[in-house]
């Protein structure tokens, strides 16, 4: 098993302070308690001195974790100091972390204090943190550009005033790994009374350099880890948590050590903040995007069909995602085509999967990438031949920036013609509210997408719509020069491929 490496998530700090992240204190308590589950060992619940917000968001917090330390942010001063203080002072165990700038250039141009004075406050700081808790982390803000003697000698003070973690923050993400992994070495080397405390780095990601900084360090003697969820943060972001804590797991062979984190919450802690803080995670974010474990040469998914070691180092329900998804395209093989047509419920004569393979294969040439909904609409409507309860005959919309948009709509229904005209937020909306009316259908819109096939205003607009409906969806397409066409097209492509669905699934 090896050392404890802590693991210190300020997503709501740190992570709060990326632009529009912005949570309230029920998203945060929120996040705090799946912070828990993921059982990180310190959340930093926020900055209580730097609005009414943050303060009331550190106090529930405090109230509401009972397992994992909950730390208050404090700038080098008595009030900050205090009112950190009164907000964490309820938590089951907390943590005060106290901060001051170290480098030159912040001494010079932010601070304005000669290193003398800088020692002393920070000094003073520790101690008045001290005196509330024994639990106290001091910060060099800026070390990664400070004057190395300067920060061992500020240190060495922290730790004699009482700091019980000293962290090492490159706070500009100015550092390169192996120099990073030196600095580290040297202060652990140099300071006195370092063998007391926990050492801690908080690496930022401007270089994109966060999470190789943070191994080195490990490898270097940090036992603390400061990152959030999904590397979110100031700027560039933080270290992400779930990138650290996978390389250690992963590679047991360079880090013998462990840290507490359970992986199997990482993908839903992940998506829990992506959808809290409103910042879309890439879909190649290593860990939790939604490609992260979708092999899409043909190659790649014969192999981990045959064994998942092949092309996987991890797996995927080792970080909660229920399965790997086989992204399927034009690389795809027969293989992996026959798997997703079974794992989709679809056992075909020879000569229907041909018909299907090939149909796939046409579209896997127009379309990137190929969805089980496209899969199921390729075999549905075209190899089983799924019958129309729905066809558009005729659509006229009204619509401007001085006039209600308005739609009317005549569709067959059953082989019935059927109009109805109605009013929307836009032409698309009242398009499709006209065509609910005349279908007296119930599903729900979940997505409407528009691409342009080809370029140019005269382009081919391509829509495509999700609908659900007792939680099973389908995608329905429709193309057209008019988007709006196109639109209504796609609508009602995806209500046949319901009422077929629900005609199949017994109790819909
Ligand atoms: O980046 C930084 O230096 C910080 C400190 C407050 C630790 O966030
Ligand atoms: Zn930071």
């Amino acid at each position: 098993m090896g050392e404890l490496v802590k693991i210190f998530d300020t997503t709501l700090r740190d992570g709060e302070q990326s632009p529009g992240a912005t949570m309230n204190v029920g998203e945060k308590v929120r996040i705090a308690e799946q912070l828990e589950k993921l059982n990180v060992d310190i959340i930093e619940a926020g900055f209580p001195i730097s609005s009414e917000g943050d303060f009331e968001a550190v106090r529930a917090i405090s109230r509401a974790i009972k397992r994992c330390e909950v730390a208050a942010l404090a700038r080098a001063n008595p009030n900050d100091i205090d009112r950190a203080w009164e907000a964490v002072k309820v938590a089951k165990f907390p943590r005060l972390h106290t901060f001051i700038s170290t480098s030159d250039i912040h001494l010079t141009h932010q601070l304005k204090k000669s290193k003398e004075e800088v020692i002393r406050i920070a000094a003073r700081s520790v101690a008045r943190a001290r005196r509330y808790t024994p639990n106290v982390e001091f910060s060099a803000m800026d070390a990664t550009r400070s004057d190395i003697d300067f920060l061992i000698a500020i240190f060495e003070t922290a730790i004699r005033a009482g700091a019980t973690t000293i962290n090492i923050p490159d706070t500009v993400g100015y550092a390169i790994p192996s120099e990073f992994g030196n600095l580290i070495k040297t202060i652990r080397q140099k300071t006195k009374g370092i063998e007391k405390v926990t050492v801690s780095v908080h690496c930022h990601n401007d270089l994109g350099l966060a999470v190789a900084n943070s191994l080195i360090a490990v490898q270097n003697g940090a036992r603390q880890v400061e990152c959030t969820i999904n590397g979110i943060g100031e700027r560039a972001g933080n270290t992400s948590l779930e990138e650290v804590v996978m390389a250690i797991r992963t590679r047991k062979d360079l880090f013998p050590l462990h840290t507490r984190v359970l992986p199997k919450h990482l993908f839903a802690t992940s998506r829990l903040v992506s959808k809290i803080t409103g910042m879309v995670v890439q879909p190649n974010k290593a860990i939790v995007g939604a490609n992260a474990f979708a092999h899409e040469s043909g190659i790649h998914q014969d192999g981990v069909l045959k064994e998942k070691l092949t092309y996987e180092i991890m797996t995927p329900e080792s970080v909660g995602i229920p399965k790997s998804s086989l992204v399927l395209g034009k690389l795809s093989g027969r293989h992996a085509f026959r798997e997703r047509l079974k794992d989709l419920g679809y056992r075909l004569s020879e000569k229907d999967f041909e018909l299907a393979f090939a149909r796939f294969k046409q579209l896997a040439d127009k379309k990137r990438e190929i969805y089980d909904e496209d899969i199921e609409s390729i075999v549905v409507e075209e190899i089983l031949r799924m019958p129309k309860r729905f066809k558009l005959v005729y659509l006229n919309v009204i619509a401007g920036n001085v006039t209600v948009p308005t739609a009317t709509v005549q569709m067959e229904v059953d082989g019935k013609l059927m109009q109805e005209a109605g009013f929307g937020d836009g032409p698309v909306d009242a398009t499709f509210k006209t065509i609910k009316k005349i279908t007296r259908t119930k599903s729900k819109l979940l997505q409407f997408a528009i691409n342009a096939i080809t370029s140019g205003t005269e382009a081919q607009g391509e829509v495509t719509v999700r609908l659900e409906e007792k939680g099973y969806t389908v995608i329905g397409q429709g193309a057209d020069t008019d988007v709006i066409v196109a639109s209504a097209k796609a609508y009602i492509n995806a209500l046949n491929k319901m009422e077929f669905k629900k005609q199949k699934l017994v109790g819909m």
